[in-house]
């Protein structure tokens, strides 16, 4: 079906060359994958659900004035973004201790956070996504001093706004992930926002029951992905109809 020349495959997305130089088409798939790629499974509505609900976020943010990729949303899973060159971090904001957080510093899983709190994770499946400080960061060159504040003041900009918003519609942010790169228009180079931000790559928990509506399903074994997706599309007001179709076109009536 798809002619146009694949750019890369990773776990979640497949990027394609855009219609015009600099883009890029990025297709959500429906691939489920944890503690890096150990755990994987199909898990059918889920990209569709993803593109939706990162488009609109990105949409929110970009309203706010924060840059990102995000051009035009073009069919139920693919959207059009600016193609940039990624900074190799994965910039983790947290405002409730969970995960990895919680293990590693022995605080319980649910305690608010005295601050919100940035992380930084070095992009590399092979060693696992490593916890880097902002000495490894600028030593190895992975961003400069400058860039890397501007990480940080978007990172901490975009955690307000979203907290805001998901607390508006019953939802705690306990912390996400994002990705950054370096969008050149001529000699001028600014730092956007990238990739998606979804129940994938975030904590969502519902104010009132604490239900988890976010990949943690996922990765415990608890069930209803889809279903907790569309629960945070449904309150986002977005409307995603059959996330699990995978074509448009006529629909088989079976006659009796
Ligand atoms: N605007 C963009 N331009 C170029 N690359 C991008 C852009 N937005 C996201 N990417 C990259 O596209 C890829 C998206 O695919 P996916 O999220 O499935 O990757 P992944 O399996 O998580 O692997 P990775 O370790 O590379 O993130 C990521 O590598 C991400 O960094
Ligand atoms: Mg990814």
């Amino acid at each position: 079906m798809n002619r146009r020349r694949r750019v890369y495959e990773g776990k979640a997305k497949i990027l394609y060359e855009g219609p015009e130089p600099g883009t890029l088409v990025q297709h959500f798939k429906d691939d489920a994958t944890a503690f890096n790629n150990k755990k994987h499974d199909k898990i059918e509505g889920k990209g569709v659900l993803n593109n939706r609900i990162s488009e609109y976020l990105f949409q929110k943010l970009g309203e706010i004035g924060v840059p990102t990729h995000f051009i035009k949303r073009l069919n139920m899973r693919e959207q059009l973004i600016r193609e940039v060159e990624i900074i190799p971090l994965e910039v983790v904001i947290r405002n409730v201790a969970a995960g990895s957080l919680s293990t590693r510093l022995g605080v319980d899983e649910g305690t608010m956070l005295p601050r919100s709190i940035v992380e930084f994770y070095y992009k590399s499946d092979e060693l696992n996504d490593p916890l880097v400080t902002e000495e490894h960061i600028t030593a190895f060159g992975w961003a400069t001093p400058p860039e890397l504040e501007t990480v940080m003041s978007l990172a901490l900009r975009i955690n307000d706004f979203l907290s805001g918003l998901f607390l508006g519609v019953g939802i705690r942010l306990v912390d996400f992930k994002c990705e950054f790169g370096r969008l050149w228009e001529g000699e001028q180079m600014r730092i956007v926002l990238a990739d998606e931000i979804s129940p994938d790559c975030c904590r969502l928990w519902d104010i009132e029951t604490q239900d988890k509506l976010d990949k943690d399903r996922f990765r415990r074994d608890m069930g209803g992905l889809v279903e907790a997706y569309q629960e945070v599309a449904r309150r986002l007001g977005l409307h995603v109809d059959n996330p699990t179709r995978t074509r448009s076109g006529p629909v088989l009536v079976q006659s009796k």
